[in-house]
């Protein structure tokens, strides 16, 4: 197992821990030196820099699993994996809670002016004044997006005093007592916070612009923790600059820097009340321990037990665990007729299965086969030999 990009040590440990040979690397690795230390590895493990692309997976003849000890999987190509049989995860619910403390943080801060009265103060001004200070008690919060952070605010900004309004896209259960609007339009107009949880993608490009901010209230607070070309970044600074929005937190641009060395360039630098921060809201020492646990945890139970459960890119099966019988893992190209032949070679054989899972998506195929323990070892050879099998693995 090689693991890159500086992973958790509670990773390491725990990957050690079920018997891992754990290869460590504080950096991420270029696609030619990938290339090569891929060859003979089982699991990779990396962040968000290493940039797993076919030719890598073309490299490697051993890969059955990805851990991205992250939450975005873009630097993978999952076409390729998925055809290469090679099952991804990632740690989607890790980091939750930071993203949720610093919107609440945020929100604070912002409809108090605490951006703009700091800045005074360092500039040797002292301004005491309530005029445009406010609690967040008793304000209406709208969370657009009521996915994993959207609950979570939810909760705790309820627990604050706040009364809580959403709209999502789908159907999502109210917590506590948010109420639901039926559409965005309806959030916007009454909503005294207005908060961005909605994922990204790509027809939410754009999805608050100048109709959007023209419909919220005058004096509101802005909050973007969620992708950069979710909102029109010009349509937000004229609003600001005309006093419409009162203030603004702002965690993620159309735009970002690749690295630390690049100057960050935007059209709301030098903004009134507005809190940039370099897409960090997720960035906390409990998240990154929180993966430590979580992708390690979703590793050790494929290569034991062939669950896929929260797979990025397999068919997600939970499996139950097995007692006197072998495991069959297959893994095959989505085409007609391939479960029919599996089983028909097990019949054939005299085979007994005591029970069988089987998951589909666009790309593969992904069937699971208990078998009673007295079977013919023949039969695993015909199984490899099905036509458009792409792996197959015995448990057990
Ligand atoms: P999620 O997938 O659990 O929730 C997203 C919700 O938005 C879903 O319920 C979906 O139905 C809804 N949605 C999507 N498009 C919509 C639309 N046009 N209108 C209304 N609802 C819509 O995602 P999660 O984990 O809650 O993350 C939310 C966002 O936060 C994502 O964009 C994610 O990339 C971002 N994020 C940012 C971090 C940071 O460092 N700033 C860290 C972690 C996540």
């Amino acid at each position: 197992m090689l693991l890159l990009e500086n992973v958790h040590p509670v990773a390491v440990a725990r990957l050690r821990e079920e018997g891992f040979n754990v290869e460590t690397e504080k950096k991420a690795l270029s696609e030619d030196e990938l290339c090569e230390r891929i060859k003979d590895v089982s699991v990779l493990g990396i962040r968000s820099k290493t940039q797993v692309t076919r030719r890598v997976l073309d490299n490697a003849k051993r890969l059955m699993v990805i851990g991205a000890f992250c939450i975005g999987t873009n630097q993978i190509d999952l076409k390729a994996a998925t055809e290469k049989g090679i099952a991804v995860f990632n740690a989607p619910f890790s980091n939750t809670r930071s993203v949720v403390e610093l919107a609440v943080g945020e929100m604070i801060m912002l409809i108090r002016n605490i951006p703009d009265k700091s800045v005074k103060m360092h500039q040797g001004i002292w301004d005491k004044s309530a005029k445009g200070s406010y609690e967040v008690r008793g304000k209406k919060l709208g969370i657009i997006g009521y996915g994993n952070i959207g609950t979570q605010l939810s909760v705790l900004a309820e627990a604050l005093g706040m009364k809580v309004l959403y709209y999502d896209r789908e159907e999502k259960l109210a917590l506590g007592n948010a109420v639901k609007c039926r559409s965005l339009n309806e959030l916007l107009e009454q909503a005294d916070v207005v908060t961005l949880h909605v994922d990204g993608r790509e027809s939410n490009t754009n999805m608050i612009g100048p109709r959007e901010f023209e419909l919220m209230k005058n004096g509101v607070i802005f909050l973007n923790l969620s992708r950069g070309h979710v909102v029109d970044i010009n349509a937000l600074r004229e609003n600001i600059l005309s006093g419409k929005v009162a203030g603004c937190g702002i965690d993620v641009f159309p735009e970002e820097p690749a690295s630390n060395d690049e100057e960050f360039v935007s059209p709301l630098r030098g903004l009134p009340n507005t809190i940039l921060t370099p897409h960090i809201g997720g960035s906390t020492s409990e998240a990154q321990e929180n993966i430590g646990y979580f992708v390690p945890a979703k590793i050790a139970d494929y290569i034991n037990t062939g669950s896929t459960s929260n797979s990025v890119n397999f068919p997600n099966l939970t499996l139950p665990t097995l007692k006197d019988a072998h495991r069959l893992i297959h893994i095959h190209e989505n085409v007609p007729g391939v479960i029919a032949r599996i089983n028909r070679l097990l019949a054939d054989t005299g085979v007994n299965i005591v029970g069988q899972y089987l998951k589909t998506n666009e790309q593969i195929g992904y069937v699971i086969t208990d078998i009673n323990k007295a079977y013919d070892k023949e039969v695993i050879k015909a199984l490899r030999k099905v036509e458009h099998t792409i792996k197959f693995r015995v448990l057990y």
